[in-house]
């Protein structure tokens, strides 16, 4: 079958290798010439584990290929997927669908065979509608479906997660679009990865839901690390305590400094337009947008408060750790490390930073924030060190090393991921998140 995917940024580049691996024939279209030009010479535009090598590997064997050129692109699909982005609207939170509805109307345009057009991108309920509205405007002569089917990929892991998925959704509203996504997805479908079927509305929904649903968890846990500290419990064993219960789950109750990404805040902030331009509020949704925003201050403040308080931080120098999102990604969008540098350099602090893959992405948004080649270097000379990022390269520190570069023992764990008494037996004060 033959699959065109518009859009070649994370989801699109992501999908269309996958499906190309799974025996499809892909065409990946960006309209971007110098991202497809990267593609060609083999040069991945985002770093994920695992992708170059299965581009790579498709690309050889004819099955994935890449175009600007839309119309030639999407020849004899029966697939054509949505994978634009969906930025926050600039002011007020609405997604911006801008990009989705402009290649709506190039597909309507150049449409040649009958084909379903599948919204990946995360788009807001009622997108689906539009993008079936602009197909009818087109005048096209040709069958058309339009299907929702959002993408759960996380960054970092996105194969595995294409691959292995813990469902497929898929919102359809006529027999054709669905027949059409069983076969995409077939190859799945016969490794026994359920597939929702829904209609297209509640297919949207979901994916916000989900989102908001992960942020709600990480918010939750977040808070209960803060009461932890408070009454003297460790926010670990609450994890373990709760998650353990099946109806909770114990993922997603890593307490740190607050969630952030292309998605969650992007999403949650989404979902509360929706929710307001339908009069139905979701109120958790506002909590947790509000806490995960003052959060990550905190976070700067906790680090300032290892350090003596703001008389004594002016002028201190800190080695941050990890500046992305999260580990194995190079993407800083609303990184917890933004707004804990900023809160530190607000309060007089000097900032020596290292991250294995964001430093490039990190620097623009960060001014004033020296880079260093490897973390003894940012630690060199320090009044004190802060784990923003668990990237694994930061799990098993010389911590005999640390302690003679550094120059005072102070070593502040956003993500606790050393053991607080083996770190003080190495003569650290240790500061980490909802444990003494
Ligand atoms: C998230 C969802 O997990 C994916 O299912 C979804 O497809 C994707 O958004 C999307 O909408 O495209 P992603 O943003 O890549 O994926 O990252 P996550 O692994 O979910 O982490 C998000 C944030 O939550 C990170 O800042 C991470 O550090 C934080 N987090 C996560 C915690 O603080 N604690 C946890 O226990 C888990």
């Amino acid at each position: 079958m033959k699959i065109a995917m518009v859009g070649s940024g994370y989801v699109g580049l992501v999908s269309g290798a996958c499906f190309a691996d799974f025996g499809h024939d892909v065409v990946c279209i960006d309209k971007d010439q110098s991202k497809i030009d990267l593609l060609h010479d083999g040069v991945m535009p985002i770093y994920e584990p695992g992708l170059d090598a299965l581009v790579d590997s498709n690309v050889k064997s004819g099955r994935l290929t890449f175009t600007t050129d839309l119309a030639e692109g999407i020849k004899d699909a029966q697939a054509i997927f949505i994978a634009v982005g969906t930025p926050s609207r600039r002011g007020d939170g609405h997604a911006d669908l801008t990009f989705v509805y402009e290649v709506a109307r190039e597909i309507g345009e150049s449409l040649s065979n009958d084909a379903v057009v599948v919204t990946k991108s995360t788009v807001p309920v009622g997108t689906g509608d539009e993008v079936e509205r602009i197909l009818a405007d087109s005048g096209t002569a040709h069958q058309y479906a339009v299907v929702s089917n959002p993408e759960f990929l996380r960054e970092g892991a996105a194969i595995r997660d294409f691959k292995q998925p813990d469902r497929i959704v898929i919102g359809a509203e006529d027999e054709f679009g669905r027949n059409v996504m069983r076969e995409v997805y077939r190859p799945l479908f016969l490794n026994e990865s359920p597939i929702l079927f829904v209609n297209r509305r509640s297919s949207e929904l979901i994916k916000y839901a989900a989102n908001a649903f992960l942020a709600t968890k990480i918010t939750f846990i977040n808070e209960m690390a803060d009461l932890c500290e408070q009454v003297g419990a460790n926010v670990q064993d609450v994890s373990r305590g709760i998650g353990m219960d099946n109806r909770i789950g114990p993922k997603f109750l890593d307490a740190g400094p607050g969630y952030g990404g292309s998605c969650f805040p992007k999403d949650t902030l989404a979902l509360l337009k929706t929710a307001e331009d339908y009069e139905s509020p979701v109120r958790i949704v506002e909590a947790v947008v509000a806490v995960n925003d003052s959060r990550k201050r905190a976070m700067g403040r906790k680090v300032i408060e290892a350090l003596g308080g703001l008389d004594a931080a002016r002028d201190k120098k800190v080695a941050m750790l990890g500046l992305t999102f999260k580990p194995n990604t190079d993407d800083m969008r609303d990184s917890p490390a933004i707004a804990v540098a900023q809160t530190l350099q607000d309060a007089g602090v000097d900032i020596a930073a290292y991250d294995p893959e964001g430093m490039e992405q990190a620097a623009p948004l960060m001014p004033g924030v020296t880079m260093c080649t490897n973390p003894y270097d940012a630690i060199e000379g320090a009044d004190a060190v802060a784990i923003v990022t668990e990237w694994d390269a930061f799990r098993a520190l010389d911590l005999g090393r640390v302690k003679q570069l550094a120059k005072a023992p102070i070593l502040v764990d956003l993500r606790n991921i050393y053991q607080p008494d083996d770190v003080r037996a190495a003569g650290f004060e240790y500061t980490s998140i909802g444990r003494d």
